[in-house]
């Protein structure tokens, strides 16, 4: 038996096969067509690129690993999260998905709020942007014909077991992302249903990650060769994905996430809302399990960004910053380049540099972005322990934990030994993988969640710890002195 995760990333999709004792076995990926940016804030995708890259994926692997990929039982899916794909009664698509990473919808978060004075209780989370309720509040205003052909709502995973599938699905973690889920009773709210107009038959079938969901169309598993029932799991959003991936599901193991945006995820034993410090408190892919976050909106986005207009490769700007590092230097990086959620929840706040100088090189600009991005994840761990939260084990992840200079950084900024895992996939597609897998045997996710293997561990430089503290309060009083300019 083999089990098979598909990660649906906004860049792309990856596949990866594991065998019955959870090893990987094959992967493979394939590109999506970037999201498009029509007005500065906004950030949109077409949902069929998602399939097109999804099939293009798993063909691959059935190229490479056509014997391995024939023994699939179980499957399961991780992907980004919040995004609205709005369908016909037909299931038709009605406009490019609305993604994580939008920011338009900031005026209908407001009245949402006003609408329902107990919002925050019920979802235990604020009315943000990025969330997929007040994008539909959003086109109800702005695209009433659009909303008025709405049959279904559906995440970007969801979507894509649909076309697998045939059936509207979706699992706990991602479901609670939407605004629409009494996260703490796992179940669907009439009540914040009602404030976008929608009720329960708009809303996919709710089933737990861990969970059998709906088996593969018999058309698609001939095509990859596959013979017999192929069970898809509830899966999970791809933060949630990740953990299952890296083995974070009891109480306070979580991972630092440097990817597009920045993630600082901890599991829970219990639903531990904190609304004040615009903290996530979602439901995990594991039953009765839940988990906080603190998410930032720009993290390795922010050096592309810097990449892009300064004409130099992401990797030689790493490496510059890294071959002058001698602490924080006078440069000072804001990384709002879309907005910022955790603790700002403020869609419109735009970046900012200051400090700059006649000798500021692009190497120092380098530094200020890696130092912002990890001063926005000390925001985040600081508003995590506002809420209770202790964080016992961390594992670093995403693109930008392949930089030591970054996860230095980190290391030193949130005080705390950070783990390294060795080089492979331990993101949301073995995540969805092992979730696959439980769907399939029964087995318990406790057994299988497991910690990977470790490569290193890095500890807080201490010579740099005071250093670090002066610089981060500079950058904490940055924000509220400009917070009008830039906003
Ligand atoms: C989490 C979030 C992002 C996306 C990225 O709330 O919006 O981490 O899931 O894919």
């Amino acid at each position: 038996m083999t089990f098979l995760g598909i990660d649906i990333g906004t860049s792309g999709v990856k596949a990866l096969l594991i065998d019955d004792s959870g090893k990987p076995i094959g992967e493979a990926s394939a590109p999506a067509v970037e999201p498009v940016r029509p007005h500065p804030g906004w950030s949109e995708q077409n949902p069929a690129d998602w399939w097109t890259a999804t099939l293009a994926a798993v063909d691959k692997l059935k190229a490479s690993h056509p014997a391995d990929l024939a023994k699939v039982r179980g499957i399961g899916l991780s992907g980004h999260m919040h995004g609205a794909t709005l369908l016909g009664k037909n299931d038709e698509v009605l406009r490019p998905c609305i993604l994580w990473n939008d920011g338009r919808s900031a005026a209908e978060c407001l009245e949402m709020e006003a609408a329902l004075p107990s919002l925050r209780e019920i979802a235990g989370n604020i009315a943000m942007p990025g969330f997929t309720a007040p994008k539909i509040a959003w086109v109800r205003k702005h695209e009433p014909d659009i909303y008025a052909r709405i049959a279904k709502v559906l995440l970007p995973k969801a979507y894509v077991r649909l076309l697998l599938s045939g059936e509207h699905i979706e699992d706990m973690s991602d479901a609670a992302g939407t605004l629409w889920l009494d996260v703490a009773r796992r179940d669907w709210s009439d009540e914040l249903l009602a404030v976008t107009g929608l009720n329960r038959s708009h809303m996919p079938r709710l089933v737990e990650g861990s969970a059998p969901a709906v088996s593969l169309k018999r058309e698609l598993a001939a095509r990859w060769g596959m013979s017999g029932d192929v069970v898809i799991a509830g899966g999970a959003g791809d933060n949630a994905a990740s953990a299952c991936g890296i083995g974070a599901i009891r109480a306070g193991e979580g991972f630092v996430s440097l990817g597009t945006s920045g993630v600082l995820f901890v599991s829970n034993d219990k639903f531990r809302p904190n609304t004040k410090g615009a903290v996530h408190a979602f439901c995990h892919a594991i039953p009765d399990t839940w988990h906080q976050m603190g998410v930032i909106l720009s993290a390795t986005d922010s050096l592309n960004w810097l990449a892009r207009i300064s004409g130099q490769k992401q990797a030689d700007l790493s490496r510059a910053a890294e071959a002058g590092f001698k602490g924080p230097g006078e440069e000072i990086f804001l990384p709002y380049l879309s907005g910022e959620r955790t603790p700002h929840n403020n869609a419109k706040a735009r970046g900012s540099f200051t400090g700059l100088s006649q000798s500021t090189e692009p190497a120092q600009l380098a530094q200020a972005v890696m130092e912002g991005v990890t001063f926005a994840m000390r925001d985040c761990q600081r508003v995590l322990s506002d809420a209770g939260t202790k964080i016992d084990r961390l594992l670093a992840v995403g693109g930008g934990s392949k930089s030591a200079l970054w996860l230095k950084l980190l290391a030193t900024n949130l005080d705390m030994e950070i783990a390294l895992p060795e080089d492979g996939d331990f993101g949301g597609a073995l995540g969805a993988a092992r979730l696959g897998l439980c769907a399939a045997t029964g087995a318990n996710p406790a057994d299988i969640m497991t910690m990977p293997p470790i490569k290193t561990v890095i500890a807080p430089d201490k010579s740099l710890s005071v250093a670090y503290s002066d610089q981060y309060a500079r950058y904490r009083a940055l924000y509220p002195a400009i917070e009008e300019a830039i906003s």
